[in-house]
């Protein structure tokens, strides 16, 4: 199997994950701030405020690159760190913070990968009506414009925007996320409206830095629908169109699925489009970014389970599965990556994210035996080889996450991490999944032509 041959290996984490300090150094709040301190929106109440305190610490996300051998990590920066407010003005306290932390990772050896927009919306701009507006997606890319002038010199690689799904239908139709909104209109306007600000933001980075590579990251799920059913074939086409094919067409093809005014009525789809660049959203990519977790079993139903696609019932997930009842269905992550593939052969695919959320806890000895999250890594690294084999053209595997972090509405018990936080003192702790990946990465390394991969000077 020489599959790997041309896959970096990395891991990933975002700002509001584990940074902590949101009142630091002129950083301005964010919708995530707002909506932690909302009561009931966070288990336990479990807010970032501290997180893994990577902020004031960054020297132990440093030394747990560094532990793994990694080529590539992929890290978002903060919208609110970097610009001061609504005058747009620039906060050297934070561009500081980045360009220090960049440094480093470049001084290590380590190729940065940059997530410009992960879910950390300035209030200011949600107080002005959020991602319904266009004019956030130029907010946006006047911090694009910024983020390229301040950290161009160190970073090549970019990612737009982060799961524009789960922004949108998880922020605005679910309310599991932030803002919290619960309204399928405006979930759709907020998916067009970011599909645009990333238009936008790659035609910026195209403009100011030639040889910047761009993407943008993807969650795509694999559905299976439960019969032969037409009706059960009918309801996995639907979480299909809302999960995957919004995306996908618009990003790949410029397209709007000929279902779409089907399912949310052809006045609501004109309004989310009113204003949308669609050549600018399917302008061609350096690579494609691809988020895989999930697989689900889909069935018609009158009254769904599901709280954003409507009309449908997932059904329970069997064994193994993650520690929040999400499906360990390694096949799945080869057939999205094949479909990706299919839908667009020349195109490079990055996994930015995959990974495991578990009950992990340290055993009286101070280990973390994450002995499931050992298998995930076996399962889903030969199944990224099977696809590698089968003709995608995977380029990059980033495992999330690199520590455990402030895990969304799941706050803090939910854990991704290669590195257990023992978040009362901020300790980092390789778990046995740190080794485990450890290995694969380094037998991965060793199997390969010397490695040709640079590190921006
Ligand atoms: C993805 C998010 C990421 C993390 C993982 C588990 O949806 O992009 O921040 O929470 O899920």
């Amino acid at each position: 199997m020489t599959g790997f041959d041309a896959v970096r290996w990395g891991s990933a984490t975002a700002a509001y994950q584990i940074e902590g300090s949101v009142d630091s150094d002129g950083r301005c709040p964010s919708i995530w701030d707002t909506f932690a301190r909302t009561p009931g929106a966070i288990v336990r109440g479990d807010t970032g405020d501290v997180a893994a305190d990577i902020y004031r610490n960054p020297q132990a996300l440093l030394d747990a690159v560094d532990w793994l051998d990694l080529e590539t990590y992929r890290l978002s920066i903060s919208w609110c760190r970097v610009i001061s407010g609504a005058d747009g003005s620039t906060n050297p306290a934070g561009v500081d913070y980045y360009r220090r932390l960049l440094e480093s990772l470049i001084a290590g050896g380590v190729r940065p990968v940059v997530t410009l927009y992960h879910w950390d919306l300035p209030q200011w701009l949600q107080d002005r009506g959020g991602w319904t507006q266009l004019s956030t997606a130029e907010a946006f890319d006047h911090f694009v414009r910024s983020a390229v002038r301040e950290f161009g010199d160190l970073v090549e690689d970019w990612v737009t925007t982060n799961e524009p799904f789960c922004a949108a239908f998880h922020g605005h139709l679910s309310g599991l996320h932030a803002p919290g909104i619960r309204d399928e209109a405006t979930a759709l306007r907020v998916a067009y409206v970011q599909l645009h600000a990333h238009g936008l933001a790659l035609r910026s980075l195209r403009a100011t830095a030639p040889s910047a590579r761009v993407g943008l990251a993807m969650n795509l799920s694999d559905l299976e629908p439960a019969s032969a059913s037409a009706a059960d074939v009918a309801a996995a086409r639907r979480a299909d169109l809302v999960e995957n094919r919004l995306f996908l067409d618009a990003i790949l093809r410029g397209q709007v699925p000929s279902d779409a005014a089907d399912y949310f009525g052809a006045d609501v789809l004109s309004a989310a489009l009113d204003g949308i660049d669609l050549d600018a959203v399917a302008e061609p990519l350096d690579f494609l970014g691809v988020n895989y977790y999930e697989h689900n079993v889909v069935r018609a139903a009158a009254v769904g389970n599901d709280l954003v696609v409507r009309g449908i019932e997932k059904l329970p997930v069997g064994e193994p599965r993650s520690g929040n009842g999400v499906a360990v269905r390694p096949d799945g992550f080869t057939r999205v990556l094949l479909r990706v593939a299919g839908l667009a052969p020349d195109l490079p695919i990055w996994v930015t994210e995959n990974g495991i959320g578990l009950w992990d806890y340290l055993d009286p000895d101070g280990h973390c035996r994450d002995v499931e999250r050992v298998a995930f890594l076996d399962g889903y690294t030969a199944a990224l080889a099977d696809a590698i084999d089968q003709g995608a053209r995977v380029e990059a595997y980033y495992h999330w996450s690199l520590m455990d972090t402030f895990e969304w509405s799941y706050g803090y018990q939910l854990r991704y991490g290669l590195f257990y936080v023992d978040f009362p003192t901020g300790r980092l702790i390789p778990k046995a999944g740190a080794e485990r990946y450890r290995e694969l990465i380094r037998g991965a390394k060793a199997l390969r032509p010397a490695t040709t991969f640079a590190v921006p000077a």
